[in-house]
């Protein structure tokens, strides 16, 4: 291998165990560089209250530069309770936002299913959880994360809920395509009872649904998915929802995964490049003491590997290295029955790297 790197990819490690379980995903993506051959260039730069810390702003001119001139990112994650004051002009949580608007992520896969070796896990019962198996589509640059005017104030304050058609077209379209390469179900959640630009998204939806006559479409007002997701979450494929519904689903969702410490996510722009992170926070409770679950960020890697490398081959070695570890009993604190013995951190990021060389 020499010349020319085959792939470069931006780290972003950001707060709190963002570090920790981000450098266990390096190490596996430097495995599959050596297993299958290819030469990836992974780039470091600052992020959230890391980059406050080092350069005044939670998203500095040079972190979006490495992004950009990438063909993937991975991060870690944002949030350090020294920034925590609400009314701070600067917060590490909106380098998330700064990113998904500058890089034009508009598209946010999170996935969850539920392992066999983990139904335990999960705080709902094993058998209602077992064999779920969805995908959250979330829009992720509109909406009322982005919508102007604004303002901030003690007696009155504004937000504004922006969707143009064609935002909830493009992002239909993603979830269309998504559905066609599993069970081919859509369920699009909206408040159209309510809100003018879920009277909007519906219709929008169901035009992008005729280019996609073998997909079912249905639709669910948002109050009823909260609850209908808890009590038959096999029953759901594809989860095509906007911006806010989308964040408060997926923490939703997670739950029937039994930990955070498992999912991750892509925020997809146009084309291939993409962002990938674990869909848990920092976690500064138990940050820098070597017990986080690092297979949330290890399996954002494959994600990275899938979609914006079109490596799915290694894509899939990561997953499967991943399911073995756990069919093969190793766990983290936070997905250990109580009293069993755990692995750390790096243990674990070892694990998988065996795993994967031997798989
Ligand atoms: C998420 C997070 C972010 C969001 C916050 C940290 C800005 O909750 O990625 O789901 O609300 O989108
Ligand atoms: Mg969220």
């Amino acid at each position: 291998m020499s010349g020319q790197p085959d792939f470069r990819i931006a780290v972003l490690p950001g707060d709190g165990i963002g570090a920790e379980v981000t450098a266990e995903a390096e190490k596996a993506l430097r495995a599959v560089g050596q297993r299958y051959g290819h030469q990836f260039v992974l780039e470091h730069g600052l992020v959230g209250g890391a980059a406050m810390d080092a350069a005044g702003e939670p998203l500095p001119a040079a972190t979006l530069a490495l992004c950009n001139s990438a063909d993937a990112v991975l991060l870690g994650a944002v949030g350090d309770p020294k920034y925590d004051d609400p009314k701070a002009s600067a917060r590490p949580e909106q380098a998330l936002l700064g990113l998904r608007k500058e890089l034009g992520l508009f598209a946010n896969l999170r996935p969850v299913w539920v392992y066999r070796a983990l139904a335990e896990a999960s705080p709902l019962r094993p058998e209602l959880v077992e064999g779920t198996d969805l995908i959250v589509v979330r829009e992720l640059t509109g909406g009322i994360y982005f919508g102007r005017p604004r303002k901030e104030g003690e007696e009155q304050a504004l937000d504004t809920m922006v969707y143009t058609r064609a935002e909830v077209e493009r992002i239909a379209h993603v979830g269309f395509r998504i559905a066609r390469e599993r069970r081919r179900k859509v369920t699009s959640v909206d408040k159209a009872n309510v809100l003018a630009c879920s009277r909007l998204w519906r219709p929008a939806v169901e035009a992008v649904a005729e280019d996609y006559p073998d997909v079912e479409l249905e639709h669910l007002l948002v109050d009823a998915a909260t609850m209908h997701l808890i009590k038959r979450p096999r029953d759901f494929d594809v989860i095509l929802t906007g911006n806010m519904f989308g964040d408060i689903l997926s923490d939703e969702t997670s739950v029937l995964a039994g930990s955070m410490g498992m999912l991750p996510s892509a925020s997809l722009a146009d084309g291939r490049f993409g962002l990938y992170e674990p869909i848990h926070g920092s976690a500064p409770d138990i940050a820098g003491q070597d017990i986080a679950n690092p297979l949330a960020s290890i399996l954002s890697v494959a994600m990275l590997l899938r979609h914006s490398l079109e490596l799915e081959a290694e894509a899939r070695a990561v997953e499967e290295a991943v399911a073995a570890v756990l069919e093969a009993g190793h766990r983290t604190p936070d997905i250990a029955e109580a009293g069993r013995p755990v692995v750390t951190t790096r243990q674990m990021g070892d694990l998988v790297i065996e795993a994967l060389a031997s798989g």
